[in-house]
């Protein structure tokens, strides 16, 4: 398609909301931040314009996008909800939950967005500029991470230009995101729940709401057909070689530090990030994406990680450099 020029419209401006909302009710792609990574929203009730999220990402079709609404019950006109996803609803929502629900065919959504399922993906975040895009355009955002398919996820306004600067309309850019990976996906069937993607809310979280444990979703992937393509193997791939759990670097390596001893390795890397000095995996988490895109740089063969703690968001953290770590296709 093609290029065209990307608006960088900053929050603060007086109408900067107004502006990006009219740009999706024309039918438009815009970039707009959330608490967890910013989304590349269009119009979920417009299938031209959500052609247009595939187009700018080259993402592959099969892969359905999360819808944002401004509420609870704005998701009840779109979907049927269960007791459970209900109480995960009530105990998460505004928040960095996704659930995938039974769609009504009463609810005109694309079905681009679901890739043709009979389930929806459903989010109402908490970042204050996604419910005021929400509520002033009056629509339904379907809105995947607003990356090219395959990066890794945006956390600022700079990264997203980076990606798809020429191939959207807009980005508004309201800073760098708070939670800074993406939004833990659920998906309850029957007495079954599905932890289909670690994310913002941890296990633990969850846990507590379902009063039963949570086993994380361990299926067999084909790559051609994901249940959730959040479960392809390689994915938020950085260019660089990625090496997990290193207590030490080695020549051409970037470190990628974690707590109080990092700095010391860090100093004999090529390039050095600290993901959390004092060991926060919510701090970590928030740094993740951005500390992966500075080290991934040229002249950088390989980004070495320390061990991360499989605590509160660590779960999420390690399944994203997991999937940045595995063999590319
Ligand atoms: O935090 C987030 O979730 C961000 C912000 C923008 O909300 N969005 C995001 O979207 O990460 P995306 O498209 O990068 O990831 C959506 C994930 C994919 O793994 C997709 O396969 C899964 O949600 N998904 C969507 N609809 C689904 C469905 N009906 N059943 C199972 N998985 C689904
Ligand atoms: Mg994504």
């Amino acid at each position: 398609s093609s290029p065209k020029t990307t608006l960088l419209i900053d929050a603060e401006d007086v109408g900067s909301v107004e502006r990006v909302a009219a740009l999706l009710k024309a039918g438009e792609v815009a970039a707009f931040p959330t608490e967890t990574v910013y989304g590349l929203g269009a119009n979920a009730r417009d299938g031209k314009a959500v052609a247009r999220i595939y187009e700018a990402k080259g993402r592959p079709s099969f892969n359905p996008l999360i819808v944002h609404v401004a509420s609870l019950e704005a998701a009840e006109e779109i979907a049927t909800f269960d007791p459970l996803s209900r109480r995960f609803a009530e105990a998460f929502w505004p928040g960095a939950l996704t659930l995938v629900l039974p769609l009504k065919d009463t609810a005109g959504i694309s079905s681009l967005v679901t890739a043709g399922l009979d389930t929806i993906a459903l989010r109402v975040p908490a970042h204050p500029l996604a419910r005021r895009l929400i509520e002033t355009s009056g629509l339904a955002i379907a809105a995947p991470s607003a990356n090219r398919s395959g990066r890794v996820s945006p956390t600022t306004a700079a990264h997203v230009m980076a990606d798809l600067d020429g191939r959207i309309a807009a980005v508004l850019d309201g800073g760098s995101t708070r939670i800074g990976v993406e939004s833990t996906i659920v998906a309850v069937t029957g007495d079954d729940v599905r932890l289909l993607r670690h994310g913002g809310v941890s296990r633990g979280d969850l846990e507590a709401i379902a009063g039963r444990p949570i086993i994380a979703d361990q299926p067999v992937v084909d790559d051609a057909a994901p249940i959730s393509p959040g479960l392809l193997t390689s994915h938020y791939a950085p260019k660089a070689r990625v090496r997990l759990n290193a207590d030490d670097v080695r020549a051409d390596e970037a470190y990628l530090g974690f707590g109080p001893v990092a700095s010391e390795i860090g100093s004999q890397a090529a390039a050095f990030e600290s993901l959390s000095e004092r060991g926060d995996p919510a701090e970590a988490a928030a740094n993740l994406f951005a500390a992966l895109r500075r080290l991934d740089r040229p002249g950088i063969a390989a980004i070495a990680v320390a061990p991360i703690p499989q605590e509160g968001l660590g779960e999420a953290i390690n399944d994203r450099l997991a999937r940045a770590a595995a063999p590319r296709s």
